[in-house]
């Protein structure tokens, strides 16, 4: 299939009907801007995670993990900048009564004539730009009066600044090093569509890496490179990633310079991740705003300095998507279409599935079971013994399931199963005891899209 076929819609209705994402609070009507994820969006979201984790904390010796709170002191968003400084740019029409972001008009619809944007018929009535904050205000306290206001993180980052201190000491490491955290953020966003590229909550995956002032412009430059390097080991086409330097107007209130990694999706080329040089902003405002020293301190080299901090910051959610986008094909088998899903193994939520050729047969199903039960506590496995074979097949390749196990007459015979390959449907007949091995192995090899570029 021409990648540039996949459709958004064709992912949202695979993602609904396969229960990965629902829209959130569907039986009120849904609220814009929020989904929930069902069974097989949790354990993919889950793994995306790991892949993250495993490449930021158990591959490398400068990186320690942290969870801080999602709500903080109100000052800390102060200090940040962020009560002042985390806005987005808003109009509104007096005709239709809708918001627009007012650098984005040119991707809205018009709320009289959807085919035009807003600003473009007759009847448009549209105000000046207003700044708008971001922020979710909440209110620690139940009494009005003694409570107080604060805010739902916009970003985790904050929670990193803040524990500098803490975290530099305990983990006894010295810059470069950083300090990785993965937790939901929250923004008052009021762009909706795209399904869960933004969304009012989201997760996300940062990493603050403090290092000697004179090396942030090298780190920035690694980061970049690193971070392309993880979207490409997990499977995701070269072709379909580049980077894009911000212009210097659209540079966040604390960064000097920032990447973003993008990703062609259904829509066009979007930021997938961004990779911020931050300076010295938000340690040296926190110490201002708190009085807190958050300085690298030396004491045996007689060194002391504010450390800058170079900033992967990725949407666990987008990226998701991204995965889902990249992966998704469709083919014409034995003149009978298929949906597939070609995961990376370590992505997709299910490794492999366990399916008896003839349910009601009982030494079938009893080997089957058994199989499965062994698979289990390996991997994520799956047993299915309903409907037809063909379309057990269909749902595991729906959900990107690299592997299947079929138990039939003959494996009563031979104790050979039949184990079929996702991608290329290859079915190989191998001896039942050493299944596991076989499908641990498989799952361990290296695995390229076969999708073209
Ligand atoms: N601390 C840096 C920071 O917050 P960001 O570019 O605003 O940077 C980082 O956010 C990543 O989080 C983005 O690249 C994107 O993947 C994800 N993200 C941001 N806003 C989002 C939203 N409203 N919905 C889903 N993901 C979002």
């Amino acid at each position: 299939m021409n990648s540039d076929a996949v459709t958004m819609e064709k992912i949202v209705s695979l993602a609904r009907r396969r229960g990965f994402v629902f829209p959130s609070s569907e039986i009120y009507g849904g609220l814009g801007s929020s989904y929930d994820y069902g069974h097989y969006g949790v354990l993919m979201k889950e793994n995306v995670k790991a892949r993250w984790l495993e490449a930021m904390v158990r591959e490398r010796d400068d990186i320690v993990a942290l969870d801080s709170s999602i709500i903080l002191h109100p000052r800390v968003w102060e200090a940040s900048g962020h009560v002042t400084g985390f806005t987005d740019p808003l109009v509104d029409c007096r005709f239709c009564k809708l918001r627009f972001r007012a650098d984005q008009l040119g991707e809205a619809q018009c709320g009289a004539k959807p085919s035009k944007h807003p600003g473009e018929t007759e009847s448009c009535d549209l105000t000046e730009p207003r700044h708008f904050n971001l922020m979710f205000s909440t209110r620690i306290g139940a009494v009005e009066e003694t409570g107080l206001d604060t805010y739902l993180r916009p970003e985790t980052a904050q929670g990193i600044f803040v524990n500098f201190k803490n975290v530099a000491q305990i983990a006894r490491r010295k810059p470069p090093f950083g300090i990785a955290q993965i937790g939901k953020g929250f923004r008052n966003e009021i762009t909706p569509g795209n399904f869960i590229f933004r969304t009012l909550e989201f997760e996300m995956m940062e990493m603050e890496f403090f290092v000697p002032p004179a090396e942030a412009e090298d780190w920035y430059r690694y980061w970049i490179e690193e971070r392309m390097q993880w979207y490409l080991r997990f499977g995701i086409r070269e072709s379909h990633l580049r980077v894009r330097a911000h212009e210097a107007d659209e540079l966040s209130h604390y960064s000097s310079a920032t990447s973003d990694i993008e990703y062609l999706f259904p829509m066009g080329w979007s930021e997938l991740e961004g990779i911020a040089n931050r300076g010295d902003y938000d340690l040296s405002a926190h110490t201002e705003a708190s009085g807190t020293k958050l300085e690298w301190v030396d004491s045996e080299m007689g060194e002391r300095y504010t450390p800058h901090v170079v900033e992967p910051a990725a949407g666990v959610n987008r990226s998701l998507l991204a995965f889902m986008v990249d992966a998704y094909d469709e083919e014409v088998v034995a003149e009978r279409p298929r949906t597939v899903l070609r995961l990376h193994p370590e992505i997709a939520p299910v490794k492999v599935a366990v399916l008896p050729l003839i349910p009601r047969n009982a030494e079938i199903a009893g080997r089957a079971r058994a199989l499965y039960e062994e698979l289990r506590r390996a991997v994520i496995a799956e047993y299915d013994d309903s409907g037809q074979i063909g379309r057990r097949y269909r749902r595991q390749d729906e959900i990107g399931t690299p592997f299947a196990l079929t138990i039939d007459e003959q494996t009563l015979e031979d104790d050979t199963i039949t184990i079929r390959d996702r991608d290329s449907l290859a079915q190989e007949r191998i001896p039942i005891s050493g299944a596991r091995a076989v499908v641990l192995d498989k799952l361990a090899q290296d695995w390229r899209t076969p999708k073209p570029g």
